[in-house]
């Protein structure tokens, strides 16, 4: 997708779950209706969901897709890494990607964005595309300030 009709997407977007979010504070509904419609408005979002950290393991969440590893090996892969390092991880191919954790073997690219809450790491949105090179810096900036609304009141 350029980049000019990313952005305008994602602003479009944006209003809509600005608006649904109104309706609960509870994070659980929330988080499924970002997946949801970020899912079905960007053809490139292949898997589109959560992973929680609940008692110190990356468990899954709200998602929409194929079928997803539930609790992510320790310390390995691309949505650990975005929280040991605090920092979004961006990887146009995760084959290039040592320690990668593949729950379906189509994905190509990715990206993991930091959920916090009271300033903690609790949960990272993690999307993956069926593309090379998929996201990128308008990706990174409006996906945070879609996830910044799940503990937003
Ligand atoms: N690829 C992720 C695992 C989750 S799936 O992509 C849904 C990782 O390396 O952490």
């Amino acid at each position: 997708m350029d980049k000019k009709r990313k952005t305008e997407r994602y602003k479009r977007v944006i209003i809509q779950i600005k608006e649904l979010m109104q309706e609960t504070t509870d994070p659980f509904a929330r988080m499924s209706t970002i997946a949801s419609i970020l899912h079905h408005k960007f053809d490139y979002f292949f898997w589109t969901g959560f992973y929680r950290l609940v008692n110190g393991e990356l468990t899954v969440g709200c998602y929409q897709g194929s079928v997803a590893c539930l609790v992510l090996a320790k310390h390995k892969g691309v949505c650990w890494i975005a929280i040991d390092q605090k920092k979004i991880q961006i990887i146009p191919d995760v084959h290039k990607f040592p320690g990668h954790i593949a729950c379906d073997s189509r994905s190509i690219s990715e990206i993991v964005i930091l959920i916090y809450k009271d300033k903690e790491i609790v949960a990272v949105l993690d999307v993956d595309s069926k593309e090379l090179d998929s996201f990128d810096e308008i990706d990174t900036k409006y996906l945070e300030i879609i996830v910044e609304m799940i503990y937003t009141s």
